[in-house]
């Protein structure tokens, strides 16, 4: 096991298994004498290493024929643009839900496009942030499709629930999520999710569509920006990221050979409730700002009362191994972000930290 456990919001930790075969195929992919990179994207080596990705992806998530999957280039954030593109339609109107950082992004590109309705934010109740409940929304019947983060990777903020939004699509931005709890995909529309956190290494986003949505984007859209050129093409038009798509297959079997998303979610909830009960059972030395149903199971977000101890939090930290755990710069703090790969023994080895750290500076 390596000595260094990295905290990082994303690109963050993988599989150790997956690395060290990585690095085992690296000069001879499957006894082909080249490397995985440097075979031809349409040649049956990698067509048969795309196909199993995204049949593994489809058993773990029990992603019905009805969807297609897409691995597509450009990172989430491309998503917030394609979106809209793609399904504003006619309506010209869709309905957007705050709850942080990555939201307002996606609001912020939605609107170039068309009219965004931002149907709820982020309330706060005695300190504490928390998302209003589906009554209190104000939701247009109308609208083209709603748009939600599942997980707010910088705010620590994350749904336990899935909104039901009827006939209106729902599409979700599942970046920090995907992978880490079981769920329903039939409750979508549209899920997406860029690879740097569950899925592998940065350089690929998964997009899951269902098939009705595959429409004619606006006019003046590249073709690159269009579904339908990526659902025609089985994300072929062009050379897809290539290296980054294997390594998304060497994650999904390991997700698979860990039992799968059921097994995996029993363990994040284990791993988070470590640091959260931490937390509470330091209350007068660390701070958390989430309210207790909205906590994330993936990014664990809190303060130092006295803000002055937070760089030697970060440093000591560091020293002994526990990296990347600053918080994001526009919220400050810390931030334990700790996905699918990130093992027990290093949220063991935070927590038992931050018990001492809060001893010794209390
Ligand atoms: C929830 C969420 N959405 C979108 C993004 C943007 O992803 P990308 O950098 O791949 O565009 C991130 C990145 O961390 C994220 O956490």
């Amino acid at each position: 096991m390596r000595d260094v456990f990295n905290f990082s919001a994303g690109p963050a930790m993988l599989p150790e298994e997956v690395l060290l075969q990585a690095q085992a195929e690296m000069l001879n992919w499957n006894g082909t004498g080249m490397s995985i990179m440097e075979l031809g994207h349409r040649g049956p080596e990698f067509q048969a290493v795309a196909e199993q990705a995204e049949a593994d992806l489809r058993e773990v998530m029990s992603i019905p024929k009805h969807y297609h999957v897409l691995f597509l280039a450009g990172g989430a954030s491309t998503q917030f643009a394609m979106v809209p593109i793609n399904l504003l339609g006619e309506k010209m109107t869709a309905d957007y839900v705050d709850t942080g950082v990555w939201s307002k992004k996606a609001i912020d590109e939605a609107r170039r496009y068309g009219a965004v309705n931002v149907v709820a934010h982020t309330e706060h109740h005695n300190h504490l942030a928390y998302i209003p409940p589906q009554e209190r929304w104000t939701l247009n019947k109308n609208a083209a499709y709603v748009h939600y983060t599942p997980n707010e990777t910088i705010d620590g903020i994350e749904f336990h629930w899935v909104p039901k939004t009827g006939h209106v699509p729902l599409v979700a931005d599942m970046t920090s999520a995907i992978l880490s709890r079981p769920i329903d995909v039939n409750d979508y529309g549209i899920i997406y999710a860029g690879a740097q956190k569950n899925i592998g290494q940065a350089g690929i986003t998964v997009v899951i569509i269902r098939e009705d949505l595959i429409r004619d984007p606006l006019p003046l859209t590249p073709t690159l920006y269009a579904y339908k050129t990526h659902a025609e093409h089985h994300s072929f038009y062009n050379t897809p990221p290539t290296y980054s798509w294997y390594i998304a297959g060497l994650v999904l079997a390991w997700l698979k050979r860990e039992g799968g998303v059921t097994a995996i979610h029993e363990r994040n909830k284990r791993k988070s409730e470590k640091i959260y009960s931490l937390l509470d059972g330091h209350k007068d030395f660390y701070l958390t700002r989430i309210d207790r149903e909205c906590r994330s199971i993936m990014n664990v977000m809190f303060y130092i009362h006295d803000e002055k101890l937070t760089p030697h939090f970060l440093e000591e930290a560091t020293n002994i191994g526990l990296t990347n755990l600053r918080g994001h710069r526009v919220s400050g703090g810390v931030r334990a972000s700790i996905y699918n790969a990130m093992p027990d023994e290093g949220v063991d080895k935070l927590v038992a930290f931050m018990a001492d750290f809060a001893k010794r500076n209390g």
